[in-house]
């Protein structure tokens, strides 16, 4: 097995490498100057399982283009199989048709991937398990939510109200409160379909003087997370404060997120951004080994 260090991924890429001891493979890329996209492996690949580390954040479109290229140029360099690891894997929300006229982005991207070479997936805390079913091939999403609530109990927050924004976030507001063990809880959050505004409304329960942290798999323009602290402020939290595995932070979420009145927004590095305090290597590095001895 060698680790390919997907350009989106660099560095996560070779803190996997240092935790695994697996040989990493650099490579070498650019953008021509229309736009396209070039990679070239820095390393011998031939015979091997590669396991490609590259995340699909903002801009998604050239770093999708590039994971393709990268399990290309794998398989005609000789690799025997080739697996992607993306941490943020994009479009994976549009797993479904939701109004007349769309198409199913996940699927197309599922299939352009296995296409380029790639053979099986592993992403972390996709947003819906059914978009993995789009996959032809082997596909599992795995849970930084263990690490997050791990972050927050080593600030001292044991017991802290987990609060998820939706009803869809309960488990991931479960998985965070089995470990902070407190209580956990859920809003209710309605999108508009058309302009993509969120509504979030209240449900029944007691956080008056306790701190609460909202959990999410993603925060992007930071409307849920605004919406969930407002409730819990009108509730009476002590402290907010907001977890999340993708912390894209579109444009002035983080002020936004901030200004609501969130203490600290706390994410991992499938995306690079400031939230970016808690690393996947160790649940990657762990998920590695398993592969390479099973
Ligand atoms: C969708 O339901 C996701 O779980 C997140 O809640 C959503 O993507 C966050 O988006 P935003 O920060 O734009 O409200």
């Amino acid at each position: 097995m060698k680790i390919v260090l997907g350009p989106a991924s660099a560095e996560l890429g070779e803190k996997i490498a240092d935790q695994t001891g697996i040989e990493k493979v650099p490579v070498v890329y650019k953008t021509f100057p229309d736009g396209e996209t070039y990679v070239r492996l820095d390393g011998n690949i031939q015979n091997e399982h590669a396991v490609i580390v590259q995340t699909t954040s903002p801009p998604q479109d050239s770093r999708l283009m590039q994971l393709a290229f990268m399990a290309d140029a794998a398989k005609r360099n000789g690799a025997k199989k080739v697996t992607a690891v993306v941490p943020y894997l994009a479009y994976a929300r549009q797993d479904k048709i939701f109004l007349q006229g769309e198409n199913i982005s996940i699927e197309t991207v599922a299939s352009m991937l296995h296409i380029a070479g790639v053979d099986a997936l592993i992403t972390v805390n996709i947003h819906a398990d059914s978009a993995l079913a789009k996959f032809p091939s082997p596909a599992k999403s795995i849970s930084a939510i263990p690490l997050l609530a791990e972050y927050f109990l080593q600030k001292g927050f044991k017991k802290a109200f987990a609060l998820a924004p939706d009803k869809g976030a309960m488990h991931i507001a479960n998985e965070a409160q089995r470990i902070l063990g407190g209580e956990a809880g859920h809003l209710e959050k309605q999108r508009d379909r058309y302009t993509g505004q969120v509504n979030v409304t209240k449900k029944d329960f007691n956080v008056k003087g306790k701190t609460a942290i909202i959990f999410d798999d993603i925060i992007s323009t930071g409307g849920t997370i605004v919406g969930a602290a407002k409730i819990l402020k009108e509730l009476g939290a002590a402290k907010i404060y907001a977890a999340c595995v993708h912390a894209l932070l579109i444009g002035d979420a983080e002020k936004r997120v901030l200004d609501a009145g969130v203490e600290e927004i706390v994410g991992t590095d499938s995306v690079f951004s400031l939230a970016s305090k808690v690393t996947l290597a160790p649940l990657i590095s762990k998920e590695l080994k398993a592969l390479k001895s099973g």
